[in-house]
């Protein structure tokens, strides 16, 4: 297909032309309606901010240009069938475990899984069994299943009916899980994968390979994350026959607005053309810069950079963890970078985490001198890592969702909550990975990691956690 085509940007801005008198939603008509003051900023786009109107198609029956962008994307990543999200990976993961499961499945899922997975088992009513991850001994990270957990899972449940995976994880780590996959396959499991940080995983080495090109089934990417698309814009895509294509439309209409923003769908299209259109020689001049930023950071004598470990896993470039040498958490060197004007992607007790762009137009030279000024006077605790036994290798939750939701809920103190059933999910903020799943059993260890991550500076998505207090259900009291 030609790749130079960007028919979903085309046809809005021949609209834009077209159109001499809007009698429809949105309100701004054009940006005619809206505050003086924002105005300026906001006008170039809300001429383009359209909804579905007679030559702009329909995203849960295209016939035009949503078709012929959609099967771009498609022929891009070499799917059966590529789909534009609006709501993010998390609508992503949502579709995906509806699309594939039925109520009272048994799912088995990596446990470092983002949010939207674990609320996609609870909406789906499926029967999670979760699979801790392996850590690396040199970083602390978490690097993808635990392949003893793999093995004990699918000896006693053999029944399950879908894997459900991350890849890469935030940190952008990417291990090899072509023969996971495999293995899945040969047992009847369908593979879903939340590959949300890596829709430019088909630029090819050393960015490591996508899933979709180890047969993964059904795989979600956060276009806005990694590629020059507008915040929510998301790619899903359907690659095999495992999951019916009609369960997965089914899930994506009932799951999305009617009202599909086309900005961030134009936007979609045009992050496509951007990566399509990458020649080699743009690529290598991007990884040259990244490279030449990498090198200079190394020579920085109070931080490591994380780097790939070839026998266990790839990392991908444009993603830079640091790791503080002297005293201090990540916590608190992130702050000191914000005093000087750089906001990393996240932070964690031990390291920072900055995302790259995909570009050479950006000069690192003076990211450089804030980040050597923002170590100055490093200051702060250092706490122990997450030992990797704090998640149970594979385990089910003791009751399934149907029985939770009527379980009477109260809140108490941390320090009492070892034995009880976690109501919520505890998840520092960010990264977004759960230190307790919400009806999982809580251990007195995993008390002890939470008091201390709190300790260190991380912050909670649940404000219970915040106040060193948490939910849980009295299950049988
Ligand atoms: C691994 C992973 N999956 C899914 C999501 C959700 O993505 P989105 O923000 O596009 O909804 C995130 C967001 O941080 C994530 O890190």
């Amino acid at each position: 297909m030609d790749q130079s085509k960007t028919p979903v940007f085309d046809g809005l801005l021949e609209y834009s032309r077209k159109q001499a008198f809007s009698f429809h939603v949105p309100g701004h008509k054009d940006g005619v309606v809206f505050p003086d003051k924002a105005s300026r900023f906001f006008n170039p786009l809300l001429s383009l901010d359209a909804t579905e109107v007679a030559d702009l198609d329909d995203l849960y029956h295209p016939t035009g240009i949503l078709r012929d962008g959609e099967a771009l994307l498609s022929d891009y990543y070499g799917t059966r069938s590529s789909f534009f999200l609006v709501n993010g990976s998390t609508v992503g993961n949502l579709a995906m475990v509806m699309a594939a499961c039925e109520p009272g499945d048994v799912v088995l899922v990596q446990r470092d899984s983002h949010k939207s997975v674990f609320n996609a088992l609870k909406l789906s009513g499926v029967r999670p069994v979760f699979l801790a991850p392996s850590v690396d001994p040199a970083s602390g990270l978490a690097v993808g299943i635990d392949p003893e957990a793999w093995e004990t899972a699918i000896r006693r449940f053999p029944q399950a009916k879908a894997l459900i995976l991350t890849y890469p994880n935030y940190y952008g780590i990417a291990p090899d899980i072509r023969r996971l996959i495999d293995q899945a396959h040969s047992h009847g499991l369908a593979v879903l994968v939340d590959e949300a940080h890596g829709p430019h995983f088909k630029m090819g080495l050393p960015v490591p390979p996508s899933t979709l090109d180890m047969g993964a089934d059904l795989v979600v990417h956060s276009a806005h994350k990694m590629l020059p698309a507008m915040t929510m814009g998301a790619f899903l895509h359907v690659n095999s026959l495992r999951v019916p294509e009609e369960k997965v439309a089914a899930a994506r209409e009932t799951l999305q607005t009617s009202s599909p923003s086309y900005v961030i769908m134009a936007s979609l299209d045009l992050a496509r053309y951007y990566m399509a259109n990458m020649s080699p020689n743009k690529q290598k001049d991007i990884l040259d810069r990244r490279n030449r930023f990498a090198e200079a950071l190394k020579e920085i004598p109070e931080i490591k950079v994380i780097e790939p470990n070839p026998g266990s896993f790839l990392l991908d470039p444009f993603k830079i963890t640091l790791e503080l040498e002297t005293a201090g958490s990540g916590f608190d060197w992130q702050d000191r970078l914000i005093e000087t004007g750089i906001y990393p992607e996240l932070a964690d007790p031990h390291h920072v985490l900055f995302v790259l762009g995909l570009t050479a137009r950006i000069d690192y030279g003076e990211a450089l001198i804030r980040i050597r000024q923002s170590l100055g006077n490093a200051h702060g605790r250092p706490i122990k890592r997450f030992a990797e036994d704090l998640f149970p290798r594979c385990a089910a939750l003791d009751f399934p969702y149907s029985k939770l939701s009527k379980m009477p809920v109260k809140e108490i103190k941390l320090e009492e909550a070892a034995g009880r059933i976690a109501a919520e999910h505890v998840i520092p903020y960010p990264p977004g990975i759960p230190a307790l799943v919400q009806g999982e059993r809580i251990t007195e260890k995993r008390v002890q990691a939470i008091v201390a991550w709190k300790k260190a500076g991380a912050v909670f998505q649940n404000e219970s956690t915040n106040h060193g207090r948490i939910k849980v259900y009295l299950a049988g009291e």
